[in-house]
């Protein structure tokens, strides 16, 4: 299955393309070393010794991950190798995928509705993509359906406004969920929030309690399988047998549980089986723009498209319509094409580095920042702060600083040490609610979600989120930075910005000017267009018509000079 995608023929051109590429940057370096001194990996500090490097590396063997180390600016002036630890937020493409895409980018045409070479190349190359996202996680090819979508919050309304609701029917859902994952429910059925415990888990008792039809039927049971908080990770098979139970639909948000570990739909005679599961690429080290529901093509086939319009039909008139079967009912307009090829051939890569030695690798990096964490005394990790239990979580680690605000930790890590994160609410506000135990109303993006609350309770907090490519020493030059701050050592004179609430160094701003291929004149982004070829037929062809055209114009010269 790996070399699906393989090309011979590109590949060759590719070969060529790589060594022009290469011929090119040498005499850069060679004939104008100001420019290529200038630019941001010459200025690099090397952060990583090389012990480090190798003795990661024997370990687990990450395929390259584009810009996952490239170097950034610091507020002192020098540069250092980023470390990138927002990767619940979204990943960085591998270079395997980014390569394909440009291997395939000539090739690129419609689907289903092309008769030329590249439609029914890409055609194909779509519908086994397709078959490759549903393999991934377990789907049944007869009984599911794969059907593309943006990212998980239209994957998630995509199934609100799928799935028919009856008066009174009943959502559980859990107070973990991402807005994404809540809001699309609210306005099809009457919402109920499980709460959670210290260890961020649901109580199953609580669940088969309010699976209790005589209270109104459970029409979905919707769960996130991991949290993009807490990092828990959900019992979903056990949670799916209960559900099943009483009748209800399974749906499963696998935004945070997809990329780190193997999840499997199971059979559908299985009472764990998952009815639907959504997810998105750009958290999985693909681009972004491209995400997937598997499940139930029953469901989609009862109901009506969510979305109308091209390719969602089977027939038409002025006053009718007969929608098509599912997937295609489902897929309105041209799909992302390129994103799907692109998410299938990002899994084949994950599955070649295999996605237990994924889990391994993450849960070792987990331990380990959660046993460094906890050694700090002003840090209070939100969820479980556990190393011993890192099997019921994946590396989404939440924590504040005691007296530091979470905007200013952030803008430190940033400024200071290369280090990026995310902070805030993270788009879970009930949840944030319930581990700061507050009461605050959040307003995102605002002064007072980067502030320090009159309750003492910071109103949010710092997001640090392991992806496949961090390193032990990632997690010790975290550490080492955490520390510094929570003695509230840093260098920049930070003020808030009173419209966005972020924490802002004094004057400096970054200066994205010297990065390589960034420039503001029009002309490098808009080259000037070649001429387009002429379509013309070998000279033996033309001859016919060269001849033709001669004998009219002698003749036409004797007419008009003897008639
Ligand atoms: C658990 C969870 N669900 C849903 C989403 C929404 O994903 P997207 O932004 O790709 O739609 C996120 C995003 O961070 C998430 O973490």
């Amino acid at each position: 299955m790996g070399d699906r995608f393989s090309i011979a023929s590109l590949t060759t051109a590719r070969t060529t393309q790589l060594i022009a590429k290469h011929f090119l940057t040498t005499f850069t370096l060679i004939f104008n070393p100001t420019k290529a001194t200038k630019e941001y990996s010459m200025l690099l500090k090397q952060r990583q010794s090389k012990k480090a490097i190798q003795s990661t590396s024997k370990i687990f063997q990450c395929p390259e991950v584009l810009g996952a180390q490239h170097s950034v600016p610091l507020l002192d002036g020098s540069y250092v190798q980023q470390i990138f630890l927002d990767n619940a937020a979204r990943t960085k493409p591998f270079r395997v995928v980014s390569d394909f895409i440009q291997q395939i980018e000539p090739y690129y045409s419609n689907i289903h509705r092309g008769t030329g070479f590249d439609s029914i190349f890409c055609t194909e190359r779509y519908e086994e993509a397709r078959h490759i996202v549903g393999d991934f996680v377990g789907w049944d090819c007869e009984r599911d359906v794969v059907i593309p979508v943006r990212n998980t919050t239209e994957g998630m309304n995509l199934l609100a406004n799928t799935i028919s609701f009856a008066p009174g029917d009943r959502v559980l859902t859990t107070i973990l969920e991402h807005h994404s994952s809540d809001l699309p429910w609210r306005s099809k059925a009457k919402v109920e929030h499980l709460p959670v415990n210290s260890q961020g888990q649901i109580d199953l008792q609580e669940l088969e309690r309010r699976l209790d039809p005589s209270k109104g039927r459970v029409r979905v049971v919707s769960m996130t399988g991991a949290s993009n908080i807490t990092g828990s990770v959900l019992p979903i098979h056990e949670i799916a047998t209960l559900a099943h139970k009483y009748g209800a639909l399974m749906v499963v948000d696998g935004a945070q549980l997809v990329p780190h570990r193997q999840v499997r739909m199971r059979p559908h005679s299985d009472a764990g089986h998952i009815d639907f599961l959504v997810f998105s690429g750009h958290k999985m080290n693909c681009p972004t723009g491209v995400g997937a529901v598997v499940g139930r093509r029953d469901i989609f086939a009862a109901a009506a498209p969510y979305q109308t319009g091209g390719g969602t039909i089977s027939t038409v008139t002025v006053d009718s319509v007969t929608w098509a079967a599912p997937p295609d009912r489902n897929e309105a307009g041209t799909p992302n094409i390129m994103g799907l090829l692109a998410l299938a051939r990002t899994i084949q890569v994950l599955e070649s580095v295999g996605m237990d030695a994924i889990d391994a690798h993450e849960r070792e990096l987990t331990a380990l920042l959660l046993e460094k964490l906890n050694r700090i005394p002003q840090v209070k990790i939100l969820g479980s702060s556990d190393p011993e239990a890192v099997e019921k979580r994946v590396g989404a680690v939440s924590f504040t600083v005691e007296g530091v605000p979470h905007g200013l930790v952030a803008a430190v890590l940033s400024y200071e040490w290369g280090i990026a994160v995310r902070n805030g609410t993270f788009c879970a506000q009930p949840l944030m609610k319930h581990l700061l135990n507050t009461n605050e109303d959040f307003i995102c993006g605002s002064k007072s979600d980067n502030a320090t609350s009159s309750s003492g309770n910071s109103s949010g907090a710092v997001r640090a989120s392991l992806g496949l490519h961090n390193t032990e020493q990632d997690i010790e030059t975290l550490v080492k930075a955490v520390t510094c701050i929570a003695q509230k050592q840093w260098k920049g004179n930070y003020e808030q910005d009173a419209a966005t609430g972020e924490y802002l160094p004094g004057n400096f701003r970054f200066d994205f000017s010297l990065l390589p291929g960034f420039s503001t004149d029009p002309m490098i982004h808009c080259p000037a267009s070649t001429p387009t070829r002429e379509r013309r037929l070998p000279l033996i062809d033309r001859l016919p018509l060269i001849t033709a055209g001669g004998i009219g114009a002698l003749v036409t010269t004797f007419w008009a000079c003897f008639r």
